[in-house]
């Protein structure tokens, strides 16, 4: 089968691979019918991901088609057309029964798919803790309303979590990229007065403007005004930074009000500073990390009946044998792109081919 393979620092190969088994009780090999490519990937490709281990397919957002499974799985059987979580967890581990599923104790459990075992950009995978990882899409949802699910669509969920929305309350989100916008669909789910978006890209401020019609929308320059118009005691009652520079994680406690909640939930390539002695007596709490994905059925759930629906953010498709073009216009955010689909096919029409963007 066809496979997308992190090589080395700087070195994605387009490549063939064997087509996964069934290795352990609890695995499941999954026929990929759409994957996608996630920021995270290129902060592999960058080098920026110590865990990740060179060798391994990438990829870990992906819906596909049960195609056999271990003798102890019991939550889906070949023919199930599942999403797949980006995480794998056992689901009995001290931090697995408090929902810490990121921190499972197993091997292989927390960000392994993609990551430090092969993951979903190829024909097939192999995902151990099937039942745990592995949800079924309800009938009537197509893979393109689904394929987020296990990823950024999980993050948005977990992220209004850990932000402690409260209906009739203001959330402001710093950043309007496809993480972003799930935080901003999952955070409306909580019935917020006001959601704030703020972003420096203008096309990202367009298309929030255009598909979460409710929102506010503005770049960091209105963002004081804004604040002042909307939030009445002073800030955001919930702020989540899904932008990863040091200005964003700045705003992300300036502008939220005393006693607040602030999610940090982008990656940053270098350390941040706490300036505790100007945020003294602001008294905020806040949260970060690495999403905690065990909400897939919920997620899919709300998608069948109509409530979360982030399908305009896949604003492009590639067959996986042109992922090095594809991986290309995602680095480079050109043409509008905000998430790109992988379709898996078998031609490359060539021995390899190795890339870097
Ligand atoms: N915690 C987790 O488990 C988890 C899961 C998924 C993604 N992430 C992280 O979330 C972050 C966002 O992911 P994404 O795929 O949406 O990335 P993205 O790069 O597409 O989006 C980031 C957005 O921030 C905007 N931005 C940059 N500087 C800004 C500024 N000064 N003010 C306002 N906006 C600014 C950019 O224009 C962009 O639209 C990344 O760091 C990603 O790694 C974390
Ligand atoms: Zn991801
Ligand atoms: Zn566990």
């Amino acid at each position: 089968m066809l496979a997308c393979v992190y090589s080395r620092k700087d070195k994605f190969l387009l490549t063939r691979r064997p087509r996964p088994s069934v290795v352990e009780d609890g695995d499941a090999v999954v026929r990929i019918t759409l994957a996608s490519i996630c920021t995270s990937d290129l902060h592999i490709m960058h080098g920026s991901v110590p865990r990740a281990v060179p060798g391994i397919v990438v990829g870990h957002e992906a819906v596909g088609v049960v195609e056999e499974v271990g003798s102890a799985v019991r939550g889906v059987r070949p023919g199930d057309r599942v999403a797949i979580g980006v995480e794998t967890f056992c689901g009995e581990c001290f931090f697995c029964r408090r929902g810490s599923v990121n921190n499972c104790t197993l091997p292989d459990g927390g960000w392994a798919l993609g990551c430090r075992i092969d993951g979903l950009q190829a024909g097939y995978a192999r995902i151990p803790h099937a039942d745990t990882g592995l949800t079924r899409i309800p009938d009537g949802v197509d893979d393109k309303a689904a394929l987020l699910t296990g990823d950024i669509l999980a993050t948005g969920m977990w992220a209004a979590d850990i932000a402690d929305i409260e209906a009739g309350s203001t959330v402001l989100v710093i950043g309007a990229g496809p993480t972003g916008c799930c935080a901003v669909a999952c955070a409306a789910l909580r019935s917020p007065r006001h959601i704030i978006v703020t972003d420096i890209d203008p096309a990202r401020l367009r298309f929030v403007k255009k598909h979460f019609p409710g929102v506010t929308a503005v770049p960091p320059e209105e963002l004081p005004a804004t604040i002042a118009a909307l939030c009445p005691h002073g800030g955001a009652d919930s702020v989540i930074e899904a932008a990863g520079t040091p200005e964003t994680f700045r705003a992300a406690w300036q502008y939220a009000r005393p006693a607040a909640t602030v999610a940090v939930i982008a990656l940053y390539d270098e350390a941040q500073t706490l300036p505790l002695p100007d945020m003294y007596g602001k008294n905020l709490v806040f949260k970060t990390g690495g999403v905690d994905g065990n909400k897939c059925g919920e997620i899919l759930s709300l998608i069948a009946d109509g409530k979360l629906d982030v399908s305009p953010l896949i604003t492009h498709t590639f067959p996986l044998s042109r992922a090095d073009e594809a991986y290309r216009l995602f680095a480079e955010k050109a043409d509008g792109v905000m998430k790109v689909a992988l379709v898996p096919d078998d031609e490359i029409g060539a021995e390899e081919i190795a890339f870097s963007v």
